[in-house]
This record gives structure tokens, C-alpha cells and sequence, in this order.
């Protein structure tokens, strides 16, 4: 499983890269925009701070095939590194992804809602489908169920894409999709702290903490 952050919050990802198993960043238009800063320079800094190896997936904003490919090429060369450019699906979106593919240039084919959009976009050379959990929950759907039915079509046929779920408000919704077998998750750093967290928890470590400090105060095993 990889876990990936889906914010352009450099605080965040410093944070999150310090303290979880982190395999890169996601951003999209609209994480993008709540920065409220210049895109180019937000972009550079998410890749100094994650470093070359790590994914990075950046959104396209174009709407036709041609000018996708030419913008991924300008974020390919101006940003570079372990790079994935995100595409929402339809027709410009799929010529881009068969076009992005010869040139060697990694996709992330967005806006999945249904395993034959996610099917059709592995065939176009899509590296990553992103399924989207919480917005098919929101209307009554089943998220995680889409999520195990894309995971189930892509291996039927062989397809060498990886499922990247996405759009996750609790650890609830990201725990079914790892049941599914998807391959990777981007959830905000609230939802990994949310993972880790468990009551329960808490309290072991709070006894072992009591029990040690009652025969050894405050000394750790670096002072014994
Ligand atoms: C992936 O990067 C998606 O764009 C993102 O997870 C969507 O999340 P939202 O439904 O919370 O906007």
C-alpha cells in the first residue's frame, strides 16, 4: 500500500513525510488554489521538499489533448523528478494519456467514478486511476465497492495500472479500500494521524508509562 498526501500544504508535508511512510504528494486545481499562492514556486517547493524520488502528481487545467500534452511536458521539464500528471477522464483525456504515454511522461487518470471508466483508462496507458471514495459515499454510492470492482477488472485483464484511491473523509472509508486491494491512497494528514489514532491505544502506553515511572522515576534506559 502506498500512502500518498493529497494536499499543496508545505507544512503538512513536511510534517507528514517526517513522521509517515509517505510515497509522495497529489494536488489538484482546487488544492492548488487554497494555497492561495503562486502555483509554480507551491509546485517546486512540494518537490524540494519531498525530493526527486518521491511522487509528485500535478492536474492539468487544460481542456483539449493537445494543450494537456504540452503542459505536462512544461511540468515535466520545470519540476521533473518522479512526476505523474493527473487527467480527468473523457475523450481529450484519453488521447492525451496515449500521447503522454509514447513520450514516456507518467498519468494519473482522475475523476473515476465507475470501474469501465477506470478500465478504459488503463487500456490508454494510464499509470494510476483515481477513483473518488467519500464523493461516491456522499450521494449514496459505495465508494470502497468501486474501489474493490476496479482493483477485480484491472487484474481480470492484466492491466498494469494501479488502482489510487482518492477523496477520503475518514480512516473508516481508507481501511475498506486497503481490504480491496487497492494499491495506494491519498488522504489529507488528518486522515493519517486519524489511522494511527485508537483510544485503547492511549491507554496502554499510559500504563507502561505509570508502571515504569513507580520503580524507575523519571530515569529512561539511556540513564540506567
Ligand atoms: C485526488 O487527488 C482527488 O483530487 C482528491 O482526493 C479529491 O478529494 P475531494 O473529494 O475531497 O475533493
Amino acid at each position: 500500500m502506498l500512502y500518498i498526501l493529497d494536499t499543496g500544504n508545505l507544512k503538512d508535508i513536511r510534517h507528514c513525510k517526517a513522521f509517515y511512510p509517505l510515497a509522495g504528494v497529489t494536488t489538484n486545481p482546487s488544492i492548488i488554489a487554497r494555497e492561495k499562492t503562486d502555483f509554480w514556486n507551491l509546485v517546486k517547493d512540494i518537490r524540494s521538499v519531498i525530493g526527486a524520488e518521491k511522487m509528485l502528481h500535478v492536474q492539468t487545467v487544460q481542456t483539449t489533448a493537445e494543450k494537456m500534452v504540452e503542459e505536462a511536458q512544461i511540468i515535466k521539464e520545470r519540476i521533473g523528478g518522479n512526476l505523474y500528471i493527473k487527467i480527468p477522464i473523457g475523450e481529450e483525456g484519453l488521447k492525451a494519456t496515449m500521447e503522454l504515454q509514447k513520450l514516456g511522461i507518467g498519468v494519473t487518470m482522475t475523476a473515476i467514478f465507475t470501474p469501465a471508466q477506470a478500465l478504459i483508462a488503463a487500456k490508454a496507458g494510464a499509470d494510476f486511476v483515481a477513483p473518488y471514495v467519500n464523493r461516491l459515499d456522499n450521494i449514496i454510492g459505495d465508494g470502497s465497492r468501486v474501489v474493490a470492482e476496479i482493483v477485480q477488472v484491472l487484474e481480470a485483464h492484466r492491466l498494469d495500472c494501479k488502482v489510487l484511491a482518492a477523496s477520503f473523509k475518514n480512516a473508516q472509508q481508507v481501511h475498506k479500500c486497503a481490504m480491496a486491494g487497492c494499491q495506494s491512497v491519498t488522504v489529507s494528514a488528518d486522515i493519517l494521524k486519524a489511522i494511527i489514532t485508537h483510544p485503547m491505544t492511549d491507554v496502554a502506553v499510559a500504563g507502561f508509562q505509570k508502571d515504569w515511572q513507580a520503580a524507575y522515576g523519571e530515569q529512561t534506559i539511556l540513564e540506567l
